[in-house]
């Protein structure tokens, strides 16, 4: 149980989040009124009426209603808009540096410009006080060649994103279907996430480390099945992204109680908590935090723990990362 001194806590003190796909910040109003300010007419008949159909089963169920709100970005603004939202959100929660995916794929194939996307994010990120930086990610659904198209379209704005990322349905489409334009990525200098063992068996978070060179692992839950591989991201200090709400709404595990967060932490691993995409699972970082915390014995220890493993697996510079991890460190000594 969560006591309001542990929430006070959990609140307060200062984190990264590393797992936000920004498309999925996106709340029920906003999609209402950028609907209106556009033109466009969704297929539900209020803000209430959209909520309603946020009862998923399982990761595709959740993607099709996801990839149906973003329908209604079409003009820089509006991305710039959702942008500053989540932004705004984050400093709430205490969030001193993000690592936002966005997905060009599902707006470049509505006929919205690669160049509209990146730059009413990218503005958006410049103007907020939170240190923001961007991941690109493919669209694993589709194709390598149109992840190859997805990239040249990126490369004129190379300076605005620092790394690519894989997501979408997990199932049936492995890290190795994308070796190609990773191998791409890796040449450029770009750093290299992807989502793996979601859904997905743990056999793909092997391929992701050993087909694309990834540098962390987003989600990763699945991992605890096999013992070899859980011992390999330890050693390796392979950061997992784990976002517990989502997991929950997803059905991933049955409930927060059946979570497995402690567990990844005993075995040693560098586990950080996030909010996956907010707007859509039930609440923002801290909602995240909160609702673990709740239904798990966890201490303010790993609270600590969780908060350093955010910064120490951010792509941060190291001076940036240190003055980071004092910060969080001098936040923890100054409750004791
Ligand atoms: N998994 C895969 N694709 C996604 C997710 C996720 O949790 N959120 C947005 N796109
Ligand atoms: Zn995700």
């Amino acid at each position: 149980m969560l006591n309001d001194r542990m929430r006070a806590t959990l609140r307060q003190m200062p984190k990264a989040e590393l797992h936000i796909h920004i498309e999925g910040s996106l709340e029920p109003e906003l999609i209402f009124d950028l609907a209106q300010r556009n033109g466009v007419t969704l297929a539900y008949s209020s803000v209430e009426a959209l909520r309603q159909a946020y009862a998923f089963t399982d990761l595709q169920s959740f993607l099709d209603i996801y990839y149906a709100g973003a329908s209604v970005l079409l003009k820089e603004q509006d991305f710039y808009d959702m942008t500053a939202a989540y932004l705004a959100r984050a400093a709430a929660d205490q969030v001193r540096h993000a690592e936002i995916f966005f997905d060009p794929q599902t707006h470049t194939a509505r006929g919205v410009p690669f160049d509209t996307v990146i730059n009413g994010i990218w503005r958006a990120c410049q103007d907020s006080p939170v240190s923001a930086s961007l991941i690109m990610c493919f669209l694993r659904h589709l194709s390598e060649e149109e992840a190859i198209a997805t990239l040249e379209e990126a490369l004129p704005h190379r300076d605005k994103f620092i790394g690519v990322g894989l997501d979408s349905s997990e199932r049936g489409h492995p890290p190795e279907k994308f070796a190609r334009v990773y191998e791409r990525c890796r040449q450029l200098g770009l750093h290299l996430v992807a989502h793996a063992g979601e859904e997905g068996p743990p056999a793909y978070i092997e391929t992701a480390l050993d087909l694309l060179n990834v540098e962390r692992i987003d989600h990763g839950v699945r991992c605890l099945e096999d013992p070899e591989l859980t011992r390999r991201l330890a050693r390796e200090r392979i950061a997992l992204t784990v976002c517990p709400l989502s997991n929950v709404k997803l059905r991933v595990f049955g409930d927060m109680g059946q979570h497995n967060l402690l567990q990844l932490l005993e075995h040693g691993l560098v586990a950080t908590v996030n909010s996956d995409d907010p707007a859509y699972f039930g609440g923002y970082i801290n909602a995240n935090f909160e609702a673990v915390f709740d239904a798990l014995p966890l201490t303010q220890a790993h609270a600590q723990q969780l908060a350093r493993n955010s910064f120490a697996a951010a792509f941060l510079d190291p001076e940036a990362r240190r003055r980071h991890l004092d910060e969080v460190d001098a936040y923890f000594a100054a409750l004791a």
